[in-house]
């Protein structure tokens, strides 16, 4: 009795026992090959770290690599999120584990969207990726591709100078005005022609509100895809009929475009848009796998959300920065107004190229890339990462990173002068447009168009401002561009 009376009274220490244990265990976790895990903020039960990202979750995780280092572990409701913030870390992911990270986490919003993910961006890495993205790249995003579609930026820059010289001494949107560049250039080499200024047709909205929508369903967080238990929670206020309702408007556009194309037969000499040569293979049957009606669709809505937003960010950031930085304005005048004659000429302009570099390296259009998943469980910087993390790396935290950058806040072209490093995929000090398999294919396009505008813009105009300061802020979203359109005075440059 005495001995049953002494058990009972140390059962309290065993429990505690136990808890000391089981917080012990899981405040240091450690992999089975006793690799540590990577450095952790605490966290509330359920959501994780959910609450904590703010609206500009880059700069939060920027703050977080100062406390804990380059790599952190977040949990978002069920999923394990690994958070890279330094050049090296990077490399690690990109390139010694490119295969590895070559996955893209599942996605409710780009099932809807892009019929299943049947696009090259948001495509489950595997055989179907492979053949979409062989397409991309051998056909419609090839260097020689991109060279023949210079016609059509060479009208569409015209096109803005002119838009801008109607409005030479008035206050003009400069935002706007790069957003209907891109999405006309876009439009016409992708569908063949320009949708921007149709608001229906055949009761169909156009294509720009549609974008608009994308960008804005593509920016939100959703729950249910980290939770999933409270998927009903987007049933309840609305957001799963919003996502099916544009799924569905995206559909009846994309079908209204293909459906037009596949009764024109155009050959190559007419000048072919994306959807012409996609039809051709898919008619022609000569690369091996079909192509299904679907796999097209999908295919041109990635052109779109992949290649406009992106790209008129990277030209109002550099715009605003030239006209916030006097200095570098002056000196890139001084280039472009000697150098630029013919588009040819934009091969030989050093300060242009460092000044987009410079834009790229304080403004990653997107901050935090496109999400990797790790399909396996794997070491990274000696830190064990399980298989199904998603991952993200902070372009943006690493252009900024003070250990690689002199003076990081500084617009500072001149750092690109006497430097290889480019933003091709190689250097990961600047990686804006990704690296590895799943890097960017349409860098040799966005760049032709970005060079292009800039130099048509500081050699026909000079610009000033409205107001005294500009406003630096940017949106939130999978893109950044500016909140405040950049607003300006134009005149038109005499000489
Ligand atoms: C300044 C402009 C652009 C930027 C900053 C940019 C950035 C990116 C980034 C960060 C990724 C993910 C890379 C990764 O996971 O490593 C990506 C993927 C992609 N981009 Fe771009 N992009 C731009 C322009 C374009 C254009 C013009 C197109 C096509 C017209 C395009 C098509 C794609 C596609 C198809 C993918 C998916 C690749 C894959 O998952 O295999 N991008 N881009």
């Amino acid at each position: 009795m005495n001995l049953l009376m002494h058990y009972y009274s140390l059962f309290p220490l065993f429990i505690f026992i136990f808890f000391l244990c089981k917080l012990l265990f899981s405040s240091s976790p450690r992999d089975p090959k006793n690799s540590p895990w990577p450095p952790s903020p605490p966290k509330l039960p359920i959501l994780g770290h959910i609450l904590q990202l703010g609206s500009y979750p880059h700069r939060y995780f920027h703050q977080l690599c100062n406390q804990y280092g380059p790599l952190i572990l977040l949990q978002f409701g069920s999923v394990p999120v690994l958070v890279a913030s330094s050049s090296a870390a990077a490399r690690e992911i990109m390139k010694d584990h490119d295969l590895i990270f070559s996955d893209r986490p599942k996605s409710t919003i780009t099932d809807r969207l892009f019929y299943g993910s049947k696009d090259v961006a948001f495509a489950p890495y595997g055989e179907y990726w492979r053949q979409v993205r062989s397409i991309c790249v051998l056909h419609l995003l090839s260097s020689k591709r991109v060279q023949s579609f210079r016609k059509v930026r060479e009208e569409e820059t015209r096109f803005m100078v002119e838009k801008i010289r109607q409005s030479c001494g008035s206050v003009i949107n400069l935002s706007n005005i790069f957003i209907e560049l891109t999405n006309d250039i876009v439009c016409r080499v992708t569908i063949g022609r320009k949708y921007s200024n149709e608001h229906r047709k055949n009761g169909v909205r156009g294509i720009k509100s549609l974008l608009e929508d994308v960008f804005e369903m593509l920016g939100m967080f959703d729950i249910g895809d980290y939770i999933p238990w409270l998927a009903w929670v987007n049933r309840i206020n609305g957001f799963d009929r919003r996502v099916e309702k544009l799924g569905k408007e995206l559909d009846e556009f994309f079908e209204c475009v293909v459906e037009e194309h596949s009764h024109v037969k155009k050959m190559e000499a007419d000048g072919l848009d994306l959807v012409d040569i996609l039809l051709q293979l898919q008619r022609e049957n000569t690369i091996g796998f079909p192509i299904h009606r679907d796999s097209v669709k999908a295919l041109v809505l990635d052109m779109f959300a992949a290649g406009t937003h992106t790209t008129y960010t990277v030209i109002e950031w550099t715009m605003t920065e030239l006209i916030k930085n006097p200095r570098v304005m002056e000196k890139l005048k001084d280039e472009v107004r000697t150098k630029f004659k013919r588009p040819e000429d934009l091969e030989t302009m050093q300060y242009l190229k460092a000044v987009i570099k410079e834009s790229f390296r304080l403004h990653s259009p997107a901050p935090l890339l496109v999400a990797r998943r790790a399909s396996q469980d794997v070491k990274v910087m000696g830190f064990h990462v399980a298989a199904g993390t998603l991952v993200l790396v902070n372009s943006w935290a690493i252009g900024r990173d003070p250990t690689i950058w002199e003076n990081p806040d500084e617009f500072k072209p001149e750092r690109f002068l006497n430097s290889n490093v480019d933003y091709k995929g190689m250097h990961f000090e600047l990686i804006p447009f990704g690296a590895g398999r799943r890097g960017c294919p349409g860098v040799a396009f966005a760049i032709s168009v970005i060079e292009l505008a800039v130099a048509t813009l500081i050699h026909d105009f000079d610009f000033s401002l409205r107001d005294e300061e500009l406003d630096m802020s940017e949106t939130i979203g999978m893109t950044c561009h500016k909140k405040v359109p950049l607003s300006v005075i134009a005149t038109l440059r005499v000489g």
